[in-house]
């Protein structure tokens, strides 16, 4: 097995088999609810960025995939900076999320289309059930740091949440974030 490091400090990974990807506010802005605001943002700010670890081959059943995901704070208009967000497209597999640094919003949506929220702060744990679409907000003022840990066959399925969004808004209203139920 490949060797990787945690730093329980900074939940960050480190190895050479850990693998990175990110978003900048350019390739997701269509996702906030101001496309006016969205159509004004730095295209090339890093929104978010993951990285994981797969010791097994993506789609293995049996195996289990683990991540950390830092993202950074700011609105586009009223919307908190934010990940696209899936639903598994083995619609029964769940996740475990684990809170390092900062404050954020476990946005949880049924097929549905019910959604609510669980507020993410440092050391807080989240079982994220089958058949629940996530996507995470970072509601503070600094880098918001979790973990992620899910089952390798469990798939992404981007293409609903594109096309049908998640049925709430992280929004600031009043200086505080607030779930906006859909128009
Ligand atoms: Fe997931």
């Amino acid at each position: 097995m490949p060797k990787i490091s945690m730093d329980w400090a900074t939940g960050m990974l480190a190895g050479s088999s850990v693998k990175t990807s990110s978003k900048t506010l350019g390739q997701i802005r269509s996702l906030f609810h101001d496309q006016e605001a969205a159509s004004q943002v730095p295209v090339d700010l890093e929104l978010y960025r993951v990285q994981f670890y797969t010791p097994v081959e993506d789609g293995t059943e049996g195996g289990l995939f683990w991540g950390s995901t830092i993202i950074q704070p700011g609105k586009v208009g009223d919307e908190y900076f934010m990940t696209k967000g899936h639903f598994h497209r083995l619609r029964n597999r769940a996740e475990y999320y684990a809170t390092f640094h900062g404050e954020g919003a476990l946005l949880l949506m049924d097929e549905k289309g019910a959604t609510r929220y669980e507020k993410m702060s440092p050391g807080s744990m989240h079982y994220i059930p089958g058949h629940t679409a996530h996507r995470v907000a970072n509601i503070g003022s600094t880098p918001l740091v979790f973990a992620a840990c899910w089952p390798s066959d469990a798939g992404y399925d981007y293409e609903t949440i594109e096309r049908e969004g998640f049925g709430a808004r992280m929004l600031e209203r009043n200086g505080k974030p607030v779930l906006v139920p859909r128009g």
